[in-house]
C-alpha cells in the first residue's frame, strides 16, 4: 500500500477494530496493565506509518490529528527517521560524555530562541514531567528551598515525582525537592465557564504577596503554560503572560513558561510565549523537541546555573543521542512551516465555527493548537457521549483526541508539515460525524 497518494484518504476496509487489530488489543489486555489508556480512544493495532498517516494491521489507513499527543510536529517523516538511522551508525547511548551531535544539538536549539535568551544554560532530561519539576526545583535552589509555586487550575505539568523521597543520599536529597511541592492554585482566564480575566487573577496573585494574614506562605515562582494544552487548549487573553512577567518582576518571583505542549511551532511560532514578546526565566521543553524519540530539557538563565549545586539533577538515560540527532532535524525544519500554521490555522478555525451543530460551545486555538468544545443543553457534553463521537471520527477515518477539564475538547494537533488534503478531509469527517450524518452507516 502506497501511503503518499493523499487524494484518496482515509481508506477503511473493515469495521473498526478489524480482525487482526482485535487480537492484538485482547492480547495487550491480558498481559498489560488495566490503566493502559489510548486503545480504549483508538482501538487498533499500528502496522505503521508515514507523515500524518497510520496504517492499522487490517489495512485500513485513517488520517492522524493526534501526533502522538503533540511529540510528531513534523509526523512520522522521512528526514528525521534518517538522521536517527545515521545517528544508530555511531552511538546511541553516551551518558553526559560529549558528542558532535550532543554539541550540535545545544548550538542549534541556542539559536531556535529569541536573542537575549542565547546565553541561557541546558539541563537535559526524558520527560515533561521530569523537566517541569526539574524547573521548579531551580526556582527553588536559586531562591527558597521552602516556598510554594504558584500554579494554575486545569494545569497539566505531568505525573512524576516523589521518588526522591526514597533516595538515600543527603547530596541528592538536598539539592531537590520535588519530594513534596507546594502549591498555590489560582484560575486560568477559562472565560467560557469562568468570569476570571487576567486582572482578577493577578490582583488575587498580588494579594498572596502583599497581604500576610492571607495565610499562604509566599511563594517564589510561578508555572504557567503559554496555551493551556490538557486544560482544554485555551488561548489566554493577550497580556496574560505579560502581565505575568510583571508581576514576576515586582516581586521577584521566578517565571517558569511550560512550552511542553506548544512549543516547537505548534502554536505558529518557535515558542508560544514569544507571542507576548517576554523572557521567561525557565523554559520546560519536551514532546516534539525529540521528534517521536524520548526527550526533554529544560532552559534556564545563566546566572541561575552559577547558584546550583552539584549533583543537581540526574539520570542515566537523559540525552539520548538518537533523540538529540532527531531533535537537530526538527528544531531546523520547523521555522519552514510556521507561516502556513498560522494561516491553516486560521483557516481551520474558522471552519470548526461554521460547521452547522449547536453541539459546539466553543472554537479556539492559535496555531495548530486548536480546540472545539462539545457542550450539550448549555453544559459540558457529557464524556460518554465524546467517547463515543471519538469512535465514530475513529470508524471514518480520524484520529482526534480530546481534553479539557470536562473531558469534551476534541482538538486539533497534527503535524505542522500535514498535508492540506488530510486537513480538509479531516474537516469534513469532523462535520458529518459532529451532524449526525454518518451516524448508522
Ligand atoms: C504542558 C505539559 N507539560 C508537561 C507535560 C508532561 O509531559 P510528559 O507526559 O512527557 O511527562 C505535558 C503532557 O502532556 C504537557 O502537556
Amino acid at each position: 500500500m502506497e501511503l503518499n497518494e493523499y487524494k484518496n484518504l482515509p481508506k477503511i476496509i473493515t469495521g473498526i477494530p478489524g480482525p487482526k487489530s482485535k487480537l492484538l488489543l485482547q492480547k495487550q489486555k491480558d498481559m498489560e496493565s488495566k490503566t493502559v489508556i489510548y486503545p480504549d480512544s483508538f482501538p487498533i493495532a499500528i502496522k505503521r506509518a508515514e507523515n500524518s498517516l497510520i496504517e492499522d494491521l487490517d489495512g485500513n489507513i485513517f488520517i492522524d490529528w493526534v501526533s502522538g499527543i503533540g511529540v510528531l510536529n513534523l509526523g512520522y517523516n522521512s528526514n528525521i527517521r534518517n538522521a536517527v538511522k545515521d545517528q544508530l551508525d555511531n552511538i546511541w547511548h553516551a551518558l553526559e560524555i560529549p558528542t558532535e551531535t550532543r554539541i550540535n544539538f545545544l548550538e542549534t536549539l541556542r539559536k531556535s530562541f529569541p536573542a537575549n535568551m542565547r546565553n541561557y544554560k541546558t539541563i537535559f532530561g526524558i520527560s515533561g514531567a521530569d523537566a517541569c519539576e526539574t524547573a521548579i526545583n531551580i526556582a527553588h535552589a536559586v531562591r527558597n528551598k521552602n516556598a510554594p509555586t504558584i500554579a494554575f487550575e486545569g494545569a497539566y505539568h505531568g505525573i512524576s515525582g516523589g521518588i526522591i523521597s526514597a533516595t538515600a543520599g543527603s547530596k541528592y536529597r538536598n539539592a531537590v525537592y520535588s519530594d513534596g511541592f507546594k502549591i498555590i492554585r489560582v484560575p486560568y482566564p477559562y472565560k467560557l465557564w469562568y468570569g476570571y480575566d487576567t486582572p482578577d487573577i493577578i490582583s488575587m496573585m498580588k494579594k498572596i504577596m502583599d497581604d500576610d494574614e492571607s495565610g499562604y506562605e509566599k511563594p517564589d515562582s510561578v508555572i504557567v503554560e503559554p496555551i493551556q494544552g490538557e486544560g482544554g487548549y485555551i488561548v489566554p487573553p493577550d497580556g496574560f503572560l505579560r502581565a505575568i512577567r510583571e508581576f514576576c518582576d515586582d516581586y521577584d518571583l521566578t517565571m517558569i513558561v511550560d512550552e511542553v505542549q506548544s512549543g516547537v511551532g505548534r502554536s505558529g511560532k518557535m515558542w508560544a510565549f514569544e507571542y507576548e514578546n517576554i523572557t521567561p526565566d525557565i523554559v520546560c521543553v519536551s514532546k516534539s523537541i525529540g521528534g517521536g524519540l524520548p526527550l526533554s530539557l529544560v532552559y534556564y538563565r545563566d546566572d541561575y546555573d552559577k547558584k546550583l549545586p552539584k549533583p543537581f539533577h540526574m539520570g542515566t538515560y537523559r540525552a539520548n543521542p538518537l533523540a538529540l540527532a532527531a531533535g537537530i532535524t526538527v528544531i531546523n525544519e520547523v521555522p519552514g512551516y510556521l507561516d502556513r500554521v498560522v494561516k491553516n490555522g486560521n483557516d481551520m478555525i474558522n471552519k470548526f465555527r461554521k460547521i452547522d451543530s449547536d453541539l459546539i460551545g466553543e472554537v479556539r486555538g492559535r496555531g495548530y493548537m486548536i480546540g472545539i468544545e462539545l457542550i450539550e443543553n448549555s453544559r459540558p457534553m457529557d464524556a460518554e457521549k465524546v467517547m463515543q463521537i471519538k469512535h465514530r471520527l475513529l470508524e471514518n477515518g480520524l484520529l482526534m483526541h480530546t481534553c479539557g477539564h470536562f473531558n469534551n475538547v476534541f482538538r486539533f494537533m497534527g503535524a505542522l508539515n500535514m498535508q492540506e488534503e488530510l486537513i480538509d478531509s479531516g474537516i469534513n469527517i469532523f462535520d458529518e460525524v459532529l451532524r449526525g450524518e454518518s451516524y448508522g452507516r
